[in-house]
């Protein structure tokens, strides 16, 4: 069997799971192929609710040695997240506020992909090394120069104790958070009260923004704060700060200390808490109204599609990213719909997504085919796409935005 079920809440234990969405059967959306032809394995996509700690999280669980073994995602290829890691980077340093006696403070960041992130840690004056278990991800950070264990998280001797410890868009792909995080506890550096810093898609984001697209079987958790703070507590570890982050369509980044550490908490925790209680996040029946909205966008986009492919026009999309995939499977979309998906990954060019076997094109592609209509996949990132593909527009040709509702700019 190469998945899992989930059989208990992953944070509190609690086997009394509701379930609140369910996509059906869906192939990995990152399980690019080489041949249009290839039959795809498929998988239940279905999010529960445990009422006692709030976690939303996925029915199964499916092997990780399935889903990262040769990654396609590079996360450099992202102006818009280089930017958000120097960001991350100049706040990191300017709260250790580090002095001349400090030397060159450590950062690990785990699940490192590319080395974007600690790129820009090394750049503001920090040492680095990445846990990477991709081994095509890890051989190119190395390249690099910047340093990269090539496993997965989890071998406290792999690394030495270090001042900050990072986990970008990682923490919603692992099961065991509980290890995940024991093993965070062990390797924060006593004599400089080293912090974890977290970054997560924050789940009222994801409600409020209809942005259904970012479930997938690598996404086995949809968090809010009061979650991570039950599991992060019983690690042994305190978050002291909360920010909320605009980076893929909003996400929370917590900053935590061994608890035994005593870091003042900041407001920012209570008033996060307080923000999720007002939203009705803490109860099971704000989550109900979400699947018929979900249906609804899925209904208006394969409408406009299919409207504007009976016209005879042409479609392509920008941003091969797992959410596209997922959104094209969801749609049931197929060439006729989109006869080509940009991307600026080459790992990802000239191969195919899986599940509807539409073709991954480069930027050339654009100038070759002059489509009428471009959908924005990666939502996310629109506004860095728009400018790259200025002369697209000034063509006349026109952008779709499937989230957070369909709409033709
Ligand atoms: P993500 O939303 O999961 O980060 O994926 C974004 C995808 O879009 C990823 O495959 C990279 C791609 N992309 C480009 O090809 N060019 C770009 O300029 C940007 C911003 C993203
Ligand atoms: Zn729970």
């Amino acid at each position: 069997m190469d998945y899992k079920r989930l059989t208990k809440c992953r944070v509190c234990g609690n086997k009394d799971l509701k379930k609140y969405l369910d996509l059906g059967l869906q192939p990995l959306p990152n399980a690019l192929f080489r041949y249009h032809k290839h039959v795809t394995k498929k998988y239940p996509l279905v999010v529960l609710f445990c009422n006692k700690c709030y976690l939303s999280q996925l029915s199964i669980i499916v092997k990780p040695n399935i889903l990262y073994s040769d990654y396609p995602y590079h996360s450099s290829v992202s102006k818009t997240f280089q930017d958000h890691c120097y960001e991350m980077a100049i706040k990191v340093r300017d709260m250790l506020g580090f002095g001349d006696d400090m030397g060159k403070p450590l950062v690990v960041d785990i699940a490192s992909n590319d080395g974007c992130l600690l790129n820009e840690f090394k750049r503001v004056g920090f040492t680095v090394i990445g846990v990477e278990p991709c081994k095509n991800l890890s051989d190119e950070a190395n390249k690099k120069g910047i340093s990269t264990v090539n496993e997965f998280w989890g071998d406290e001797n792999v690394i030495p104790p270090s001042d900050i410890i990072t986990a970008t868009n990682v923490f919603a792909h692992v099961h065991d958070i509980v290890d995940f995080l024991k093993v965070c506890y062990k390797r924060l550096r006593v004599l400089t009260k080293g912090i974890l810093v977290v970054e997560v898609p924050y789940l009222p984001n994801m409600i409020e923004g209809n942005q259904f697209d970012t479930i997938y079987h690598e996404h086995l958790s949809y968090f809010l704060l009061k979650p991570l703070m039950v599991v992060f507590r019983k690690c042994g570890l305190q978050i002291f700060k909360v920010e909320r982050v605009p980076i893929h369509g909003g996400s929370i980044r917590v900053y935590a200390s061994r608890s035994e550490f005593k870091r003042e908490v900041e407001s920012s925790v209570i008033e996060t808490l307080e923000y999720e209680k007002k939203g009705g996040y803490y109860r099971f029946n704000t989550y109900k109204g979400f699947s018929k909205k979900v249906e609804k966008i899925r209904d208006n986009f394969v409408k406009l599609l299919e409207d504007i492919r009976d016209s005879g026009q042409t479609v392509l999309g920008y941003g091969a990213s797992a959410k596209g995939a997922m959104l094209m499977n969801y749609c049931k979309l197929n060439k006729n719909h989109v006869s080509m998906v940009i991307d600026d990954t080459r790992e990802k060019q000239y191969k195919y997504i899986p599940g509807c076997g539409i073709c991954i094109g480069d930027f050339t592609q654009i100038r070759n085919k002059r489509p009428d209509y471009m959908v924005l996949f990666a939502w996310n990132f629109a506004k860095e796409i728009m400018e790259k593909t200025g002369e697209f527009r000034r063509l006349g040709g026109k952008y779709i935005v499937p989230i957070p509702s369909v709409k033709v700019l």
